[in-house]
């Protein structure tokens, strides 16, 4: 059991990035500065990319970055608080930060994004070694929040904003291949699942202006990059609502999440749109039928079902059913018929009965997903569901249950990539493949891990390859 817990935190870790130091991509020696900064990000994609948003606003202080922690005058950790888990991890690298900052007294410590958020000044008391605390919506204080720190003060700003979406700050790019990049198109959630910790953390949902989405896209393909995902932690419900020309109203721009894809799409035909996360309620025919209409949008769609049953999806405050989302399902199925669908399932939620669980089993088999992000419920203090239901389903039962979805999920993964043998997908090739140098992998449309010979193809071009075996987690094939 525990190794298959180990599993899923390993799988979770590989594919979400979390937890992994960021391996920057910039060339070390273009910085001719004085100082070093190292960042370290946990939690999803919207860190990462957030990450970036930091690595600008200090390179414009004059910091240069490093990935050598021991050359690094300032350490940054940018943290996750959806899992108590996400933030013991966090805790334990502000130990070792600390045991090297006893080693360097010179050096700083910051922590950054969702724990920042939930605890605040606690953190400074918490955390004695801690020497600035800085909240999602408050990076660009950094740069005074430093100086204060350098005085010996201990800097906090944790405010967060009803407008603040960074779009003029173009982000230093920290991921390591120059082929795929993330946009940040909206902040914060106005949902208010039962369970979640993130609009506490992140506050009111606000949209980017459309314009700036898209010259970032313009500008990452322009600099040789092939796909970028549109980020946002329900982008369905993207709205934008430009001026119109002397004030009338009448006359007034509004930018929907479908328009928004289209004008992505437009970009260039070789640069793939992607976006995550779609939320169940809110995800319209209309973004279906722009998704068919697009080669290049990406025919993968991220909608996590939480749970199968209408009682518990109640209860976690999702606003939608069991029907609801098979009717969702069904959609997808008709209008993009090769569409991949991923979803997130928790086990264990307050209250949760056998039957119930069984739902959640069901409706995977039902949504055929291609695979699922899995977790056991953690409660999150200050959660609508900390204050209004008791955590009273044992560790032993969340745990057998989040093993039985697991299995579930391995089954349904291995299935659906068996059946993609004999079949030839566009694959953009993103990297040398970890196990063996001779090899390349990137991923269809659908978002599936396919490796193929190099053969003399470079990073970044479009091949076609065909699909010749397979297992849960990976497809393999050769050019054709
Ligand atoms: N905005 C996204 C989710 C972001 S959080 C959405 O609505 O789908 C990513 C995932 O973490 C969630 O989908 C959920 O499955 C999981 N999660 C969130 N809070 C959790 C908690 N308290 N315990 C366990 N898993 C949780
Ligand atoms: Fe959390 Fe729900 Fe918002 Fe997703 S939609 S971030 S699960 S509150
Ligand atoms: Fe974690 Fe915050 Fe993202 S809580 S999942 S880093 S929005």
């Amino acid at each position: 059991m525990n190794e298959l817990l180990d599993y899923i935190e390993q799988k979770k870790h590989d594919e979400n990035r979390q937890g992994e130091a960021l391996n920057l991509a910039l060339n070390e020696s273009e910085f001719k500065n004085n100082k070093h900064f190292y960042i370290e990000s946990y939690g999803c994609a919207m860190n990462f990319s957030d990450s970036e948003i930091v690595a600008s606003i200090l390179a414009k202080q004059g910091y240069g970055i490093t990935t050598n922690i021991f050359d690094a005058d300032l350490i940054l950790v940018n943290t996750c608080s959806i899992r108590e888990k996400a933030e013991q991890t966090v805790r334990q690298r502000l130990r070792t930060f600390n045991q090297i900052k006893e080693q360097k007294p010179s050096l700083m410590v910051g922590v950054l994004g969702c724990m920042a958020e939930r605890l605040k000044s606690k953190f400074l008391e918490e955390e004695k070694l801690v020497d600035i605390v800085v909240g999602p919506d408050a990076y660009r204080s950094l740069p005074e929040l430093l100086h204060e720190a350098e005085g010996g003060q201990k800097g906090i700003n944790v405010l967060l904003s009803r407008e603040e979406t960074y779009a003029d700050i173009s982000p230093i790019r920290l991921d390591k291949n120059g082929i795929t990049g993330f946009i940040s198109i909206m902040r914060g959630c106005d949902n208010m699942c039962s369970f979640c910790v993130v609009p506490f953390t992140r506050g009111r949902e606000r949209s980017r202006n459309p314009e700036t989405i898209v010259e970032e896209a313009r500008d990452l393909f322009n600099r040789g990059y092939r796909e970028v995902t549109l980020l946002g932690q329900n982008v369905d419900s993207f709205k934008w609502k430009g001026e119109g020309k002397n004030d009338d109203k009448e006359a007034a721009i509004l930018v929907n999440f479908a328009q928004l894809l289209e004008m992505v799409a437009l970009v260039n035909p070789l640069l793939r749109v992607r976006f995550s996360t779609s939320h169940p309620k809110d995800i319209t025919d209309d973004v279906l039928h722009t998704i068919a209409k697009y080669n290049n949008i990406c025919s993968y769609i991220h909608l996590p079902v939480q749970s199968g049953s209408s009682s518990c999806l109640e209860r976690m405050n999702r606003t939608y059913d069991r029907d609801w989302y098979m009717n969702r399902v069904d959609a997808i199925r008709r209008i993009i018929p090769d569409c991949g669908i991923s979803s997130d399932v928790i086990a264990g939620f307050c209250d949760e009965t056998e039957e119930e669980h069984l739902e959640t089993l069901s409706m995977m088999d039902y949504a055929q997903y291609d695979y699922s992000y899995m977790f056991y419920y953690s409660e999150r203090p200050g959660t609508l569901a900390a204050r209004k239901y008791t955590d009273n389903v044992p560790l032993e039962t969340k745990k057998r249950r989040l093993a039985e979805i697991v299995e579930k999920q391995y089954q349904l993964s291995l299935q659906n990539n068996l059946k993609d043998i004999g079949k030839t997908y566009e694959v953009l090739v993103e990297k040398i493949s970890k196990k063996n140098e001779a090899e390349y992998c990137g991923r269809n449309s659908q978002n599936k891990m396919i490796i193929f010979p190099k053969g003399n193809y470079n990073i970044g071009d479009y091949v076609n390859v065909y699909i010749e075996s397979a297992n849960k987690a990976t497809l393999k094939g050769r050019v054709v």
